[in-house]
């Protein structure tokens, strides 16, 4: 092999631009070039490409987000833009692609590697919700900056006699509510994939507010309900005073953490080796602490990676 590529796509997480780094620089001690497509599979269609050279990803390791940017690509969605998509690889004479990204993503890869083009998929986005995978990049350095902006809240909290929910991202999956609700030792984590009884939350609150608690914290990821509604509800029912935060985007950035750089690189490593060995089609994925490969098929077949429910029992037990 001569020429690899690498792009990032849908959200972007920290830990991407270890992957791109620690790619590049795999294939450039194999004496293969590799470019990095800018804005995902948009930068592919558009052929809008830089060379990665070992210059080109220094300094990148430390930083969020990630430098070649990531971008939603509808007509990639279509299949012309499919088509038109590996008309531009063959014609830069690329010989295989790294997609890194989440499940959109990843059914994006798996249509080129159907088309017949050698692809490998790295799982990343902050949901951590892709199958086959026990971590994806990202969510670590997301749950680092979770805890440190509850931990600021629950000072606030505690001084004025009041129940915070704080709302995070997760879209469809509770895997950051409920991991956050534990390393942050909230009352209650509200996720999608559990019903709310609100009429039992209240209940418990007031026990503890009877207890002389002065404050609760409930961590509400984004895909469970509305939060104002919900701090409405406690308030009518408990007596505390309510407010509701919603962390948004800043959950997504910032320096990666140790273990989103190690990943990011032990995955981009991963990916070159496979591609050079021949091995297409799958998707690196990390589990106890080894790598592993899983067909994209199966990946994208498994949809959304169902909740570790005892993480929910572990937030209840804690709570208390
Ligand atoms: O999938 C990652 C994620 O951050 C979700 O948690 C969130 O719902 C969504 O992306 C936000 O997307 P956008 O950045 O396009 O607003």
């Amino acid at each position: 092999m001569k020429r690899l590529a690498i792009l990032t796509s849908g959200g972007d997480c920290s830990g991407m631009n270890a992957t791109i780094r620690a790619a590049a620089r795999t294939a450039i001690a194999n004496d293969v070039e590799m470019i990095g497509y800018r804005k995902g599979y948009a930068g592919l269609l558009k052929n809008e490409y830089i060379v990665l050279d070992s210059m080109a990803v220094s300094g990148t390791l430390q930083r969020g987000g990630t430098f070649l940017q990531s971008a939603r690509s509808q007509e990639f969605r279509t299949e012309e833009g499919r088509k038109k998509a590996l008309d531009n690889l063959m014609k830069e004479r690329v010989e295989g692609l790294i997609v890194v990204g989440g499940d959109g993503s990843l059914s994006g890869a798996l249509a080129l590697d159907k088309m017949g083009f050698p692809v490998i998929g790295i799982p990343a986005s902050i949901d951590n919700d892709i199958a086959y995978t026990d971590m994806a990049l990202g969510v670590d350095t997301a749950l680092n900056n979770i805890i440190y902006a509850v931990d600021c809240i629950k000072d606030t909290a505690s001084s004025h006699d009041r129940a915070f929910i704080v709302e995070v991202m997760g879209r469809n999956s509770g895997y950051l509510a409920s991991t956050a609700a534990i390393a942050t030792g909230a009352e209650f984590a509200i996720v999608p994939e559990v019903e709310l009884d609100l009429t039992d939350m209240c209940h418990q609150l007031r026990r503890r507010y009877e207890e002389g608690r002065t404050n609760a914290l409930i961590i509400m990821a984004e895909g469970a309900g509305h939060a104002q509604s919900i701090a409405d509800g406690i308030k009518d029912a408990v007596g505390f005073e309510t407010r509701v935060t919603v962390l948004g985007h800043y959950q997504r950035g910032g320096a990666p953490s140790v273990f989103d750089r190690l990943l990011g690189s032990r995955f981009g490593r991963k990916s070159v080796e496979l591609l050079l060995s021949g091995t297409k089609g799958v998707m690196v994925g990390l589990s106890a602490n080894s790598l592993t490969t899983t067909l994209l098929e199966m990946v994208v077949k498994g949809g959304q990676k169902k909740l570790n429910e005892d993480l929910l029992r572990m937030a209840d037990i804690l709570g208390i």
